[in-house]
């Protein structure tokens, strides 16, 4: 039987925490710390991501300004827009949510945001220092799922972690940190050949392909951490990329979907916007 890694909960207590810091903050500076968030069309997942981001912000005391732009949106108004949220003083994150539409260039629109105000750790140089091993503004899913793997108390150092997908916001970061931390990594992708020999070799697995069930009990080693960052829209609800069912069991640490990795990603959020509002005012 495993335990669950309860993600609601553990955010729970960060965003506690973060909430003094941001009082402390608003009194030490006389102002309050800004966050800009940015929705291009009407993504329904994105809708929901936003607005539990901008809830979140209200919570721990973050101001939120909200930018809807329509899916037409061009490429000059997306940026036009980030380039004047860069510029804006009273403004210390900013967050462009993804995926954009196909018809806008992601990589430079993200680009364009100062290092000191990327939120998501999306810019090169943010994600240069996660490389490094650098202490600075890390991604937030991969930074939600360090969090949870050490709120387990077990030893990461020589664990092989086996992380599912290759993606630049959850595979490459958090194979990065993992190794930061001393594990054996190995990334597995949608052309690995034998995919299931891999997986079970982990002891902890991280699983983020974006399909529903994916991961079943054959494919994990008995006692292994399994991290499910997959949220899948099924006729039945929403489901992780692992089949949690039939994996609990032989886990020794799961995430639940939803409830597990999803609310970590938005306390990490939280924790960057009052890191960067800090290093703007002390850097
Ligand atoms: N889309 C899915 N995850 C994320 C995230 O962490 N940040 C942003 N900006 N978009 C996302």
């Amino acid at each position: 039987m495993s335990i669950l890694l309860d993600g609601k909960a553990l955010s729970a207590e960060i965003k506690e925490n973060l909430k003094v810091k941001v009082a402390e903050f608003e009194k030490n500076y006389g102002r309050k710390i800004s966050l800009a968030v940015i929705l291009v069309g009407e993504n329904p997942a994105s809708c929901v991501y936003v607005k539990n981001k901008i809830k979140a912000a209200e919570f721990v005391g973050i101001k939120s300004l909200s930018f809807s732009l329509p899916a037409t949106a061009t490429e000059s108004e997306v940026e036009d827009l980030v380039k004047t949220l860069s510029v804006d003083n009273s403004v210390d994150g900013i967050l462009v949510q993804l995926p954009l539409p196909k018809h806008l260039n992601e990589e430079k629109i993200l680009s364009i945001i100062p290092a000191e105000k990327d939120v998501d750790g999306f810019t090169a140089e943010n994600v240069g220092n996660t490389t490094l091993f650098k202490d600075g503004i890390n991604s937030c899913t991969p930074a939600g799922i360090m969090y949870m793997l050490k709120s387990t108390g077990v030893s990461l150092s020589g664990k092989h972690a086996v992380i599912i997908g290759r993606s630049n916001i959850v595979g490459k970061p958090v194979a990065l940190m993992l190794l930061r931390e001393n594990c054996t990594v190995t990334i597995c992708h949608s052309k690995t050949a034998d995919l299931k020999a891999f997986a079970k070799q982990a002891d902890i697995l991280v699983v983020a392909i974006g399909k529903a069930k994916f991961v079943t009990a054959d494919m994990v080693k008995d006692g292994a951490i399994v991290i499910d960052v997959g949220i899948n829209r099924t006729e039945n609800g929403l489901c992780g990329d692992v089949d949690f069912e039939g994996v609990k069991d032989k886990a020794s640490f799961i995430t639940p979907v939803p409830g597990g990795v999803g609310p970590m990603t938005i306390a990490m959020l939280m924790s960057n916007a009052y890191k960067c509002a800090y290093r703007r005012e002390n850097d």
